[in-house]
């Protein structure tokens, strides 16, 4: 779908402000309490009944900005031992009274290292409630730990209820799941290891801020392009496979990166007031100083940046649960295995402040050896090959930045399971373009992120131990226009959307081989009034289509909502009978 100008009018309404204040929160206030959602697939069968859950933390964010993240002793029921064949987060929140409550990034650790980052929904003029379920078993080795006995969970939620004022109420639950996870009458829950090994990594290790001490959290804040901060840490010697998982959320300067024309001086209203640094951010990280892999970012909406309407109550792509970036670090355990502390980096290329980073360095080691051997033997890391081109005259013009990028990294560990050589391959096409008309009142912004990855593991010559190919599509296209009202009081925005990711999973290994589609769609569009940067009136519709995809299983789920209420929710286990958006 392509967005035309023509496909969009510019409403030429002039209301007084007081009038709309008062028909407005006369008539949308109600006593009801709306519950905001993210309809994607969900991590358990609703069939099954975990072996046990656990209510870990309950607490009420008010004023929290600055301050450290809540922690709790964790303590394990007696019979609900390791191992687990699935353990799902369940994090509900409500939002207390009917003052607006502003969208806030919040996040959830176990012994420091992030287990999720999240933001909240922009909730104008109702007590709201929302539920995150999030598949963890890829953090069994924490788990695994903490169910021993002596380990803490925080949570930290950056809450400011001075303005608006309001209070956020979080429960922080764990369900552990024994025995088979699928059934064959009802769709299979989707698989959490996108990697080549099945089973969970034996070990996580945080990098992050050291001590979440000073009123400062676990996050490193990378202020700027040449901020990187690193952690030390030390690796077994015997660590035969290594991926890094980075969080990333954005704010201040670059809560709208995706949007960020190259000139901007002449922008007004919108998307808050973007700086002039063009829409490209690369989060990487480094070993020893040394570019070790990276991603462009997928761009999360969040629901106060574009009508805040829109995102009620179903929540843009990524909003609840943020996507997470993986780099396979395996061919650089040669840096590694030496017994000796390194420095493991984290920052965001082409980035303004600020950005809130951290990682888990997951690590499978080698019981049957005490030390590998391991070295790097390719490595070909140009930096993203970027084209910025600008036009403008006054306050019109079009602005481009696009990247091209292709890395390639080889190295061999030497185990008691062979000699594996490990090759990564990694193919970035982005593109963020935007073009502004009509004296600066109509902007227009495309997307294209495209990336292709492959990891491949030969034992010896030529035997294939496994290969993983990983597909991803985000494009995005976003059009607003927007008009002074009440004498320029306000600002009325009209805006549409387009927004998808695609991800097509190729997995080949010993086991199996198998391709799995998985494809998230949003398209939605409408209108706010917006005075002193809060929203006074408004209305908007999304459509959303979350479609899964195997071998065995085909999941649909289509929602669409406007004026703040579900109009159809349909769910097709088969995903037949159901038309797509
Ligand atoms: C948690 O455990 C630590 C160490 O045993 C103890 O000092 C602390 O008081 C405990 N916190 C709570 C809230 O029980
Ligand atoms: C949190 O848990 C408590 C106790 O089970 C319950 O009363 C409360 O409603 C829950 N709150 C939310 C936001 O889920
Ligand atoms: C926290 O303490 C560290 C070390 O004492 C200091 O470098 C840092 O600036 C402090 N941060 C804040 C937010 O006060
Ligand atoms: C592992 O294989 C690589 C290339 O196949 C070879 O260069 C290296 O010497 C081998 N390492 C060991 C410890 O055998």
């Amino acid at each position: 779908m392509h967005l035309k100008p023509s496909q969009f009018s510019i409403p030429s309404l002039f209301l007084p402000l007081f009038l709309l204040y008062s028909t407005i929160h006369g008539t949308l206030a109600t006593d009801a309490s709306l519950e905001f959602m993210d309809p994607t697939l969900p991590p358990a069968l609703p069939s099954q009944t975990p072996k046990c859950s656990v209510l870990v933390l309950h607490q009420d964010f008010a004023g929290t900005v600055g301050s450290s993240p809540v922690t709790t002793n964790y303590t394990h029921p007696g019979d609900c031992p390791a191992p687990w064949t699935r353990v799902v987060l369940e994090l509900s929140f409500s939002a207390s009274g009917v003052h607006d409550q502003k969208d806030r990034v919040a996040a959830v650790w176990i012994d420091g290292a992030e287990i999720l980052r999240t933001s909240t929904p922009f909730t104008i003029n109702t007590a709201a409630f929302w539920k995150i379920h999030k598949d963890i078993t890829r953090y069994t080795a924490l788990l695994r730990r903490l169910s021993g006995g002596g380990g803490t969970v925080s949570m930290m939620l950056g809450n400011s209820n001075s303005n608006p004022p309001g209070i956020l109420t979080a429960n922080v639950s764990l369900h552990f799941y024994r025995g088979a996870l699928s059934d064959k009458s009802i769709s299979t829950a989707h698989p959490s290891v996108k990697g080549l090994y099945r089973e969970p990594a034996d070990l996580v290790i945080p990098i992050s801020q050291e001590k979440a001490s000073n009123g400062s959290s676990f996050w490193f804040q990378i202020g700027g392009n040449s901020d990187m901060p690193a952690a030390s840490v030390v690796i077994p010697r015997n660590t035969y496979r290594a991926v890094l998982e980075i969080f990333a959320s954005y704010h201040a300067d670059d809560e709208f990166w995706y949007a960020n024309p190259l000139q901007s001086e002449y922008l007004q209203g919108g998307l808050g007031q973007p700086r002039a640094n063009g829409g490209l951010r690369q989060l990487y990280a480094s070993i020893d100083g040394k570019f070790v892999g990276g991603h462009i970012p997928f761009a999360v909406i969040y629901p106060g940046s574009i009508n805040p309407y829109v995102w009620s109550p179903v929540a843009a792509i990524g909003a609840f649960d943020m996507p997470t970036y993986d780099l396979e670090v395996t061919p650089f355990l040669g840096l590694l295995v030496d017994g000796q502390p390194h420095e493991i980096g984290l920052g965001v290329k082409h980035s303004q402040s600020h950005w809130l980073l951290t990682a888990n360095l997951h690590l499978w080691v080698d019981q049957w050896s005490d030390a590998v051997e391991a070295m790097l033997v390719d490595y070909r890391a140009p930096p993203l090959r970027v084209n910025p081109h600008a036009e403008w005259r006054d306050q019109d013009g079009s602005s481009e930045i696009d990247a091209e990028g292709l890395l390639r990294f080889i190295g061999w560990v030497s185990s008691s399971k062979g000699n594996v050589t490990t090759m990564v391959r990694q193919k970035v096409t982005f593109k963020s373009q935007v073009v502004v008309q009509n004296r600066g009142t109509v902007r227009q912004v495309e997307v294209v992120n495209k990336e292709a990855m492959t990891v491949g593991a030969n034992r010896g010559k030529n035997q294939v131990v496994g290969r993983v190919q990983l597909f991803m599509d985000a494009p995005l296209q976003l059009q607003m226009s927007t008009v002074d009202a009440a004498g320029g009081e306000a600002v009325l925005q009209n805006t549409r959307l387009y927004h998808q990711l695609e991800e097509v999973l190729n997995l080949n290994d010993n086991m199996a081989v198998s391709t799995s589609i998985l494809t998230d769609r949003q398209d939605a569009e409408g209108t706010v009034l917006m005075h002193d940067g809060m929203p006074v009136w408004g209305g908007g519709s999304t459509k959303s289509s979350y479609k899964y995809r195997d071998e065995n299983t085909c999941y649909l789920r289509t929602v669409d909502a406007a004026g703040g209420e579900v109009k159809n929710d349909v769910t097709s286990p088969s995903c037949a009978a159901v038309s797509t958006v």
